[in-house]
């Protein structure tokens, strides 16, 4: 699966006769499941129609004018600031370049490359000359300290009739590069293993105790920790979700038999992320025949599990360990005592309860905890959030391995 899959991108198309590539590029970046919005300068809609990238986009294009409330009631230009996971602006023209390298916002798109928080990347095109020239060297030279990252131009023969650097790269090229950007090794050579989904606690044969876990955001780690290249060992408790693709799924019920299966992948793994909600309690008897309704009330007593996460933390040389928290309030706080009491390196945090989003939803956000402090992954689609918060393990994970092998150096 392509790491673009389910990203919000948006597409920023200036004035440049690159423009009529613009169809084909939204088509590719549909085609490896990214979500597409386009929003078009003024001097764009004189290459290319709204129209047309409005079909090719399955979505209203976003036009040029800040003031037009039509638009603005659909969804705002803040809002669109935040709803991308990443700013793509192709054609992006010397003109472009030079109001963004002087933060202007006098227009939709630059306006939204001012408000956003997501990556920009920009894939310049224009006459060989105006590139080569110092002011867009220098404007662009402004934009790469700022972390915008620049692909292109490719160099050939140009629409103008001259050969040199200016040409936008091809729309597969750049589907290829955007890919390749998010497509990181960072977990290269190290086995994950990642706990997902409920656990079902029997009371007799057709009943028993669980909770609402869905296992997406389980599962959605374990992909993002496949296409980090990890080996990946899913450790998941009854779902309805296929294992993704290159991962190793092992299936389980009870929270006794998730603890069994954990202890047996953990040993090795460089890195255990407990996203399961394991239940806390399980019945201490079985009945063996269905419980018949004798009496007005029932009393099931519970006996404590034993605590997964907790146990590979105080393991003698235990791997880089991550708990999930789930809580209805004091998010932040709850977290950073789970975080305590369990001995583990980092905890992310999701509310749930009162919110569209966390249990059985298709979004999440997290506030990832350890002992240098606290960062929010904000709101997202469960994978792409996934992906965040892996690229967070890894460097996380990279640096205490760095720490552990220099300190075995010095023992
Ligand atoms: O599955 P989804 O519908 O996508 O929902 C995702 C989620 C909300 C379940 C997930 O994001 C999440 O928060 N998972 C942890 C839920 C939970 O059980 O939290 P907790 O605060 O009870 O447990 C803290 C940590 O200890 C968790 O890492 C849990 O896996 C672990 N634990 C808990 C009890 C136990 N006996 N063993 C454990 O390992």
């Amino acid at each position: 699966m392509s790491s673009l899959c389910q990203k919000r991108v948006i597409v920023g198309v200036t004035g440049g006769i690159a423009a009529y590539k613009i169809p084909e590029l939204v088509r590719r970046l549909r085609d490896a499941g990214s979500v597409v919005r386009v929003v078009m300068t003024a001097n764009a809609e004189q290459f290319i129609t709204p129209l047309t990238l409005q079909a090719v986009s399955g979505q209203p294009v976003h036009r040029s004018n800040l003031l037009d409330s039509d638009a603005e009631s659909a969804m705002n230009h803040i809002e669109l600031a935040r709803w991308a996971d990443v700013v793509l602006i192709a054609p992006a023209s010397a003109d472009f370049i030079a109001r963004m390298a002087h933060g202007l916002a006098d227009d939709l798109l630059s306006t939204l490359c001012l408000a956003t928080e997501a990556s920009i990347v920009i894939a310049p095109a224009m006459n060989q000359r105006m590139w080569l020239h110092t002011a867009t060297q220098d404007n662009v030279a402004v934009l790469v300290n700022r972390g915008i990252v620049v692909f292109g131009p490719a160099s050939g023969s140009q629409a103008c009739g001259e050969t040199g650097p200016g040409r936008m790269p091809e729309p597969a090229e750049l589907t290829e590069s955007l890919a390749a950007l998010y497509g990181t090794r960072a977990l290269a050579h190290t086995k994950v293993v990642i706990t997902a989904g409920p656990t079902h606690e029997a009371i007799d044969p057709v009943r028993n105790i669980t909770n609402r876990s869905s296992g997406k955001m389980g599962y959605a780690v374990a992909q993002a920790a496949g296409e980090a290249d990890a080996d990946v060992v899913l450790v998941s408790g009854p779902t309805q979700l296929p294992c993704p693709d290159g991962v190793h799924g092992i299936r389980v019920t009870s929270a006794l038999e998730m603890y069994q299966a954990v202890m047996n992948e953990v040993s090795d793994a460089d890195v255990f992320i407990g996203v399961a909600a394991v239940a806390d309690y399980r019945p201490v008897e079985f009945h063996k025949q269905k419980i018949k309704k004798t009496s007005e009330q029932l009393t099931i007593k519970l006996i404590r599990n034993p605590d997964i996460l907790a146990t590979v933390a105080g393991l003698d040389d235990p791997p880089y360990t991550v708990g999930f928290a789930a809580e209805t309030h004091n998010v932040e706080a709850h977290a950073r005592a789970k975080l305590m009491r369990k001995g583990v390196d980092m905890i992310a945090a999701n509310r749930v309860g009162d919110v569209d989003i966390g249990l059985e939803s298709d979004e999440n956000e997290l506030i990832i905890l350890d002992r240098a402090g606290a960062k929010s992954l904000p709101r997202t689609f469960k994978l792409q959030l996934a992906r965040n918060l892996i690229k967070e393990i890894a460097i996380r994970y990279r640096a205490e391995s760095t720490n552990k092998n220099s300190r075995r150096a010095h023992r």
